[in-house]
């Protein structure tokens, strides 16, 4: 049943359409003509649908400047349409300067505008969305607005150059710090990294880092156009996207298509398989299960470690593979990719895409995979590309991307190096007589979503400075925080439960064994229960350091990372939710 038959309301195409603005403009008492003259809704605009334009560019987030450039062209296509565009303003989200993490603030984004679609005249919503957080935070809304709804990505940064190769966001960055601490980068060098750095463009990371991935989730979910991900931000084919997804929403207000109509199980566990042959952020192992929270489906970890199993390595971007995302771009993008996977049973190609068209039907016409987008017979590497393991260290799971892992680390076990504090790790990694060896295992923890608050990318601890300047590149490192979706190494990552909420990490000590048996999905604490238990008595929670406002109410609500860190109250539709109105 429709939304519209539902309602008993006549929604349909044509100007005849009733849809929710009508609630505020009918009339001819004095309410209504006053959000008449508030929208300046004229007699010729009756029955046009109100499309809000969540405007998240911001002097603070550059990854989303580039909206500024397609803004009208989005406006253009739903005026053409027949829609009335109305831009409002958003919380951005930029990665690079929100302390402690912009994770902290993807909850209330989120909350922000499935309120404001709540409370004001809207028909539809175009979410622009392109930084890290702002993607699952724009998905989370639709999933839980009842209104149709589209993403519009604000494409990929441009690649400076560094002795004369293109320079991949973040991964690079990191190469060259551990250079920098091992005394080959030296400070002239360090200094012109920052130069060619401030020559990018403004977009997201051009790596197949969290804002990629999150791209290529939303279009996987059918909440972006096909086509999206990786398209260059100073590019005329961004403006064509802008302009298409202007009249895409105002078609799917006139047919009443919701995004509940497109985000489904099989559609959700397709974006879990492209997760795994792209070599995905980890991040978005936790933004897809906070989109799963909210409707109802299924994403255990131990449903998603069954996904990935079979996925093999089938796209070359950094950091698994080489290439920068605009080459997958040019490459096909996920169009070409689903033509690889779809014939190998890797994907439901039934799922409908934003566009409508069902994702086996346009994957058809796309370009062969070549090049930075293999077949399934010719893979980067076999799979699986992620996993999730479980143990006494982590009853509720953990994650590992094994693709961007040390293979001769998948099997180990090594004694416990213990970081509690993110700025005391920092000062210790680098103090040249910290006692650690290449085979032990640094455990770095608080830093859960409940811990810091906000779950930072503070998981992949540097290797000590001592072991890399004699060589050593990898250690096994186990974390309740996460990593950057540009970051590699053995890293296992999100481990739950927390060690702030008590989870068996805070009672780890130095020397303790952890073993990590990627075979058969283990992580563990090989300290027998009594010892832990007598532990448990002496250890206390520890003290909060938030006192008030949003990240005080954050601590309070915020669920672990298989709950994908949303705040208690927002997951499973409520019956509220059903005809999306205030009472
Ligand atoms: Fe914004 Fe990477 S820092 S996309
Ligand atoms: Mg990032």
């Amino acid at each position: 049943m429709s939304a519209s038959e539902r309602d008993g309301e006549g929604r349909g195409e044509g100007p005849a359409a009733r849809y929710r603005s009508a609630e505020w403009f009918e009339g001819d008492d004095e309410v209504a003509v006053l959000n008449r003259v508030a929208l300046r809704v004229g007699p010729h605009d009756r029955g046009r649908p109100v499309i809000g334009i969540a405007d998240t560019s911001s002097g603070l987030n550059p990854c989303n400047a580039a909206f500024e450039l397609v803004l009208p062209e989005l406006e253009r296509g739903v005026r053409e349409a027949g829609g009335i565009p109305v831009r409002f303003p958003a919380m951005s989200l930029g990665e690079d300067l929100m302390k402690p993490s912009a994770m902290l603030y993807r909850n209330l984004l989120a909350i922000e505008l499935e309120e404001n679609a709540r409370a004001h005249p809207l028909d539809g919503l175009v979410l622009l969305a392109n930084c890290d957080k702002t993607v699952p935070a724009a998905l989370m809304a639709a999933a839980s607005v009842e209104l149709p709804s589209l993403l519009l990505l604000g494409g990929a940064r441009s690649a400076p150059r560094l002795d004369g190769r293109p320079l991949g966001s973040g991964t690079d960055l990191w190469r060259l710090l551990e250079q920098r601490r091992a005394g080959l980068v030296d400070a002239e060098k360090w200094g012109e990294v920052e130069r060619v750095l401030s020559c990018a463009g403004p977009g997201s990371c051009n790596t197949m880092g969290t804002a990629s991935t999150m791209a290529l989730m939303a279009e996987a979910l059918g909440m972006a156009l096909p086509g999206s991900t990786g398209c260059p931000s100073a590019d005329g084919e961004l403006a064509r996207l802008a302009h298409a997804t202007g009249v895409q929403v105002v078609r799917q207000v006139q047919q009443d298509q919701l995004p509940q109509h497109r985000l489904t199980q099989p559609a959700l566990d397709n974006a879990f398989r492209l997760l795994a042959a792209v070599g995905g952020s980890t991040n978005a192992v936790v933004h897809l299960a906070a989109v799963a929270g909210r409707l109802g489906l299924d994403c255990s970890l131990e449903r998603v470690d069954r996904l990935w199993s079979d996925v093999p390595l089938l796209v070359d971007v950094e950091p698994c593979g080489t290439r920068l995302i605009q080459d997958f771009h040019q490459a096909g993008g996920l169009l070409s990719l689903a033509a690889a996977m779809i014939p190998a049973g890797l994907l439901h190609g039934g799922v409908a895409t934003a566009s409508g068209a069902p994702l086996a039907d346009i994957a058809a016409a796309a370009p062969a995979p070549s090049g930075v987008i293999r077949t399934v017979a010719e893979p980067l590497r076999p799979g699986p590309t992620l996993a999730a393991v479980f143990g006494t260290l982590a009853p509720s799971g953990a994650v590992i991307k094994t693709a961007a892992a040390s293979p001769d680390l998948l099997q180990h076990s090594g004694r416990a190096v213990v970081f509690d504090d993110y700025k005391e790790m920092r000062v210790r990694l680098d103090d040249e007589d910290l006692a650690v060896d290449p085979e032990d295992v640094l455990v770095v923890r608080g830093c859960g979503p409940v811990g810091v608050p906000g779950m930072p990318e503070w998981g992949m601890a540097p290797i000590p400075r001592r072991l890399v300047a004699a060589g050593v590149r990898d250690m096994v490192r186990v974390t309740d925080g996460r990593m950057s979706g540009t970051s590699f190494g053995t890293v296992v990552l999100h481990v739950a439960p927390e060690a702030a909420v008590g989870g068996a990490l805070a009672l780890v000590r130095d020397g303790d064994r952890i073993t990590l048996d990627l075979e058969r999905r283990r992580l563990d604490l090989e300290v027998d229960e009594p010892e832990l238990d007598r532990r448990r008595q002496q250890t206390d929670p520890p003290a909060r350091q938030h006192l008030r406002g949003w990240p005080r109410h954050y601590q309070e609500h915020v669920l672990q990372a298989p709950q994908g860190c949303d705040l208690d109250y927002l997951t499973g539709p409520t019956p509220e939710s059903r005809r999306f109105v205030h009472p």
